[in-house]
């Protein structure tokens, strides 16, 4: 079996672990051949990829990003693949195609799929918000770099009685604010799925110095926004692809309480730190069983889903259930963390 893998959207550490696991699998368990297409879909278009062997994935366990590069590809040019789907396959002459990526890619991945390449996808995001799957790699990885941001911040928000507003990706979904926020110990934590009262975080940051505590970390996800009139908020700047990025969120937020609690405050951006370096242990291993498993569905001509994590065990579900809804924060794991506002 001639194998394509590829790996598109943005970058998530654990990627490497799956192209490594994909190529072990597939060259060392079955004989097969591995190609890899260069920065996502557009090496699929463009013809530019080169093949894997056990050399080229040997050492990139333990190393974030993609040896594959990634990039997003515009709706046109998806198109595009879609109706040449078939003259694509033919012409890498592979039976199976390995794309692994997030909501955008796995959406791509179904057209394909529907179009009728032979298709097995494998989830990934930090954000953790890809429905079907319990997990994505990359999520705890991001959750260990923002729970040791919060750690860190405790010590010089005490030592100056500030306010840290600490700010974490998570554009739709705010898992990662809610679990670093509940590892870390966040004293607020703001997420997308619920707009939160201004009034509530002056009011927590008060008793807190009222009672001794002077100082004060909210985690707030890139997403969060305040409640209807809880403070000023205009949208943030529109990119490329028409969604709206670089709302600021975390510093709006700081300069709002530093006015209303005339204590100061101090807006940290975590940014891509958290998607960048090395995948922690459980991203390493879950990255690890997602390609192995991608690469037995190519076997067993079980097109058109994609790995996934239920509980302890990997499964296939449809690429369609992935990408109809994501997999946002639920009630009753924000009543849990008591803190979110
Ligand atoms: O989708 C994952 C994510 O990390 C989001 O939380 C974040 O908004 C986005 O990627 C940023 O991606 P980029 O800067 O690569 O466009």
């Amino acid at each position: 079996m001639r194998i394509g893998v590829l790996t598109a959207g943005g970058d998530c550490p654990g990627l490497n672990a799956v192209i490594r696991s994909v190529v072990h699998r597939a060259l060392v368990g079955h004989g097969d051949e591995v190609i890899g297409f260069e920065d996502g879909f557009k090496g699929l278009l463009d013809g530019h990829y080169r093949p894997l062997d056990l050399n080229n994935v040997s050492g990139i366990l333990a190393r974030g990003g993609t040896i594959l590069g990634s990039a997003r590809l515009e709706r046109d040019r998806l198109r595009e693949a879609a109706e040449n789907c078939g003259e694509l396959t033919e012409r890498y002459g592979i039976d199976a195609l390995i794309p692994i990526g997030g909501e955008g890619t796995l959406t791509a991945a179904r057209m394909l799929s529907d179009a009728g390449m032979p298709v097995v996808g494998v989830p990934k995001t930090i954000d953790n918000d890809i429905s079907g799957t319990d997990r994505t790699f990359g999520f705890d990885t991001a959750v260990g770099v923002a729970t040791e941001a919060i750690d860190r911040l405790k010590t010089t928000a005490e030592s100056h009685q500030r306010v840290m507003v600490v700010e974490v990706m998570g554009r739709h979904a705010g898992w990662i604010a809610l679990e670093s926020g509940m590892a870390g110990g966040a004293h607020g934590i703001c997420l997308p799925e619920r707009p939160f009262e201004v009034d509530s975080l002056v009011k927590m940051v008060e008793e807190r110095f009222a009672r001794g505590k002077k100082f004060a970390v909210i985690c707030v996800a890139e997403g969060a926004r305040p409640a209807e009139g809880s403070m000023p908020y205009e949208k943030g700047l529109v990119d490329q692809f028409g969604h709206e990025r670089f709302t600021g969120i975390g510093t709006r937020l700081a300069i709002e309480l530093e006015t209303r609690l005339g204590k100061e405050a101090r807006p940290v951006i975590l940014g891509h730190v958290q998607r960048g370096g090395t995948p922690t242990a459980y991203d390493r291993v879950l990255a690890t069983r997602f390609g192995w498993h991608a690469v037995e569905a190519a076997h067993r001509q079980d097109f058109g889903n994609m790995t996934a994590l239920r509980g302890t065990d990997i499964t296939m579900v449809p690429l369609a259930e992935a990408v109809t809804e994501l997999k946002t924060v639920p009630d009753e794991r924000m009543y849990e963390a008591e803190s979110v506002f």
